[in-house]
């Protein structure tokens, strides 16, 4: 662990190093308290940089040895973490000796152990904790490995590429050796050793080549990869008939760990995944785990072309390989999503993808691009790495990328990415790279002022106004943008944004549209470009007043403003031809009512509200899994960012009471779902059962918030009866959002049934860690954590028990984690500190829980500013953790 806080890296001081490296040999002799790895890298001058030493960096390393050309170096010197070795001519032999110890490493990055077996994780800086390297990801070597370890403990021997060569050893130990054809920066180097099988398949390439693919897990788990194999084999399919691109190697292989600090990562032919994103069986996995395996298994396998072929510069361009990287394994989940659901239901599959990746956008990013770690999706500065995972890289970047699909078209979009990958294969590159040759392959296209979308932090502002003149029959409508100033950028530049436009005629029905100037009407949805700051939209030939749908299909990730009456939303919620917004509608009229009724404690569910609602949920022409997100309330992290000042437990109480007003006055409604959705037979996961499931299930949680006795009796029975996770959680989940007897007694029934599934168990935590509180009698959840927090299935050493239990409270339970008398926010200094001295990375996931305190009421922002500074103060504080407190307290 770093002791003193870190200094500031900034992207403007990039240089290449004097010296990279052109092969590297390691040799590992596992062992699980002192691993001695042998290094020996041939390094060559770059003559492309200034003249300087060989730069090697180490941290948490005992070294043993280190030669130059087989001699002690005659120069070697410490500056900021890294050796420096003064070297001479073009090329050297550097062997280092180092020894780890992987039982001690409780930050799972670098070498370390779970359950018995040897991992690693090197991403983004973890290769530099196994062994002296040159530990950026623009140095790009060829690797040969060979991992020596105890045969009955660590049977299985992995690492990247090609198996090359194996045996036996004396003592019971044996050895394999891998080598990967590729050259690859050091973050996507993998081993394992460890005691697993393998589930197998062997499938043809595009081009005719046979390759093996193998899903790794512990022996008990077999019967739940097949899910993620079917998803390995459409994922290389799509990625081939997408973008015409296969897979480079004889052999691909996942591994499942149980001890992980993110969703997966994807090592060179070595994929290495946290078991929830790959274990799926009906009685233990629900319908979104399913869907979250197959995107989290397409986004690393996409990773191979797009982050491993081409992959980035520096650390700032990590949008490069992971903003494109979603927005492909987007697309791929909207497609396979469209395709199961077939020609009459894939419009509305892909809609309810689109949604789903929309609230992500609002629920995480908004509030990130709203607060103190607010970022460009290619940051100017950071102080540690691993903080920079964030949604604004991920989730914003993903969306530029789509803003690009939607400017160059799809076939302008596949033509920039063949010559992307026809310039840079193998190569490090930046983000200026990639928009450069989408700009080349579209004749052209200007794509400059396109640029400001990498440089300027917030969310972005649409203000919508529009004008219908009935003597010339002409619709003007003006589009003002603006950009709400960040934590060092105060200034703003007009963004190119694409605003994907409707009008609805009366009759519910889309107006063809036609510019002023133009010959005649064309389609019905039509992308203007806004550049400016102010600029004025004029369409011809609209008879009568028409409502403005804009964004369509959230054409840009930017908060539309936009004047709309009650009657309006609803209108919309009934006539929107494009899906997306006519959920929007949806969600903007909970929100009104939302933040009316937490600003009125005495007010109540407004009629029309409830009216519209019904309307919704009795259309039966729309798909259920659409239904389900139309009528499910908006995120309450979105509702507290939108909400000034943020007062979480007002917005608590405005929400039990919509919930409880939603149940009781639609209960013969929801009824009707529940008996006529609900599935018989064998669970398959398919989308479409997936979307009856999720309306049956939101049916039963609003019954259940308004203690409809008949409701409770139903989630009663399907808890007893559910033949598979989704439906056994759905009703669980209801029961415990309630104030039902039978609650205390469901959960135990869930525990004793799954207590030996540590996956299910963290369904299990997180579910009482997010729990409201429906009864006076009811127990706070901070009460039932802290019981929780000494239950013997958790564990702090865990990071899913971590994000269960802990990320559940403090990031997805508002309305209890800010109680008033300041007990969640003492839990979380304590929690915070302990996490700290374990695993910073983790730590700092869950001190970002209170980052945007300035937006609370005065009363909360007292009680929390001197657990900030608890924090900051504590002595030994790693630099993850001290990064996301000194700028939520503005230091
Ligand atoms: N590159 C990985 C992905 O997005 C994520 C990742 C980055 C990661 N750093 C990590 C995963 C550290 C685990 C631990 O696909
Ligand atoms: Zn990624």
């Amino acid at each position: 662990m770093k002791t003193e806080h870190a200094p500031t890296i900034q992207r403007a001081d990039y240089r290449p190093l004097s010296w990279t490296v052109e092969t590297v040999d390691l040799h590992f002799r596992l062992d699980a308290e002192a691993t001695l790895v042998t290094n020996r890298m041939r390094c060559v001058r770059n003559r492309d940089a200034a003249e300087g030493p060989i730069r090697l960096w180490g941290e948490a390393l005992e070294r043993v040895s280190l030669t130059v050309d087989g001699a002690a170096p005659t120069a070697v010197r410490e500056a900021d973490g890294a050796l420096e070795i003064d070297a001479s001519g073009d090329a050297v032999l550097v062997e280092v000796v180092t020894r780890v110890n992987p039982r001690a490493n409780t930050t799972l990055s670098g070498l370390y152990l779970s359950n018995g077996g040897f991992f690693t994780q090197c991403e983004a800086e973890g290769f530099r904790r196994i062994t002296c390297f040159p530990d950026r990801p623009d140095v790009m070597a060829r690797y040969t490995v060979t991992l020596e370890a105890d045969r009955a403990a660590c049977p299985v021997l992995l690492s990247n590429g090609n198996l090359v060569e194996e045996g036996l050893l004396p003592e019971g130990r044996h050895y394999a050796k891998w080598e990967d054809p590729f050259p690859k920066p050091s973050y996507l180097f993998a081993l394992v050793a460890a005691k697993l099988v393998a589930l197998e398949r062997r499938v043809t390439t595009m081009s005719g080549r046979e390759v093996l693919l193998q899903v790794w897990v512990e022996a008990g788990n077999l019967d739940r990869v097949e899910h993620a194999m079917d998803s390995l084999v459409h994922s290389m399919r799509w990625d081939e008939e997408s973008f015409g691109l296969e897979l480079d190697l004889d052999r691909f292989m996942i591994v499942a760990v149980a001890d992980f600090n993110m969703g997966a990562m994807e090592n060179k032919g070595l994929n290495i995944f946290n078991t929830k994103f790959i274990l799926a069986k009906p009685d233990t996995a629900t319908d979104l785990d399913y869907e979250n395996v197959e995107s989290v298994v397409a986004h690393e396998y996409f990773h191979n072309w797009t982050g491993n072929r081409v992959t980035c510069r520096d650390w700032f361009q990590l949008t490069l390989k992971e903003g494109l990287t979603v927005f492909r394994d987007q697309q791929f989940s909207a497609d396979m999503l469209a395709r199961a659901a077939g020609p009459e239901g894939a419009a509305s599959a892909r809609a309810v993808k689109r949604i789903d990746d929309v609230r992500v956008l609002r629920a995480a990013q908004f509030p990130e691009d709203g607060g103190p770690m607010a970022h460009p999706i290619r940051p100017d500065s950071y102080q540690e790495i691993n903080n920079f995972y964030t949604a604004t890289v991920y989730e914003k970047g993903a969306e530029v990328i789509r803003m690009l699909h939607t400017l160059l078209g799809q076939e302008g979009f596949r033509n920039g990415m063949d010559l992307y990958f026809s310039y840079f294969d193998g190569q490090a590159v930046t983000c200026d790279d990639f928009v450069e040759v989408m700009s080349e392959a579209n004749n052209g296209f200007d794509l400059d002022q396109f640029m400001r979308w990498y440089e300027q932090a917030g969310t972005p502002r649409v203000k919508a106004s529009g004008v219908w003149n009935a003597a010339d029959g002409s619709y003007t409508l003006t589009l003002a943008q603006s950009t709400p100033a960040t934590p060092g950028q105060h200034v703003k530049q007009p963004l190119v944004i694409p605003v994907a436009v409707g009008l609805i005629g009366a009759d519910g029905r889309d107006v063809a549209l036609r510019l002023e100037g133009e010959a005649q009407a064309g389609a019905c949805t039509r992308v203007l470009k806004l550049t400016e700051d102010v600029q004025v939209f004029r369409f011809v030939g609209v008879s009568a007043e028409p409502v403005p749908s804009l964004l369509r299909g959230f054409s840009a990730p930017v908060i539309l403003e936009l004047d709309e009456d009650d009657a309006r939303l609803a209108f919309r919620m009934a006539h929107d031809a494009d899906p997306c917004n006519r959920w929007d509608a949806a969600q903007r009229y909970a929100e009104r009512v939302a933040l009316a009724l937490a600003a009125d404690p005495a007010a109540v569910v407004p009629e029309a509200f409830v009216a519209a609602f019904r309307t919704l949920l009795n259309d039966g022409a729309l798909d259920p899994a659409f239904r389900a997100q139309a009528l499910a309330l908006p995120g309450e992290a979105y509702l507290l960012e939108r909400m000034s000042p943020a007062d979480p437990a007002a917005l608590r109480s405005a929400l039990v009471r919509m919930m409880r007003a939603l149940g009781a006055t639609l209960a013969a409604d929801w009824l009707e779902v529940v008996e006529r959705l609900q599935l018989a037979g064998a669970y398959r996961y398919h989308p479409g059962d997936a979307g009856r499931r999720a309306l049956v299930n939101l049916a039963l949680r609003y019954l259940a918030a308004a203690g409809m006795a008949d409701g409770l009796a139903l989630a009663e029975a399907r808890f007893a009866d559910a033949t598979n996770m989704t439906e056994r959680f759905g009703a669980l989940a209801a029961l415990v959002q309630s104030t039902s007897p039978a609650r205390a007694a469901a959960l135990q029934a869930f525990h004793d049934r799954h207590r030996d599934d540590a996956l299910v168990l963290d369904k299990w935590f997180a579910l009482q860690a997010g729990a409201w509180r429906w009864g006076d009698a009811a127990e706070p959840a901070l009460a039932r954590v802290r019981v929780l927090l000494s239950d013997p299935a958790f564990s702090l050493s865990n990071p899913n028990k971590v994000y269960a239990l802990l990320g559940t409270f403090f990031r997805a339970n508002p309305g209890e984690f800010h109680a008033a008398d300041g007990s969640g926010h003492a839990f979380w200094v304590e929690q915070v500190i302990a996490l700290d001295a374990r695993n910073p990375q983790v730590a700092a996931r869950m001190a970002r829980a209170l980052e945007n305190w300035r937006h609370f009421t005065p009363a909360l922002q007292a009680s929390i500013r001197p657990q900030l500074e608890r924090v900051l103060a504590a002595p030994g504080l790693s630099a993850d953790v001290a990064e996301i407190v000194g700028k939520a307290l503005g230091a």
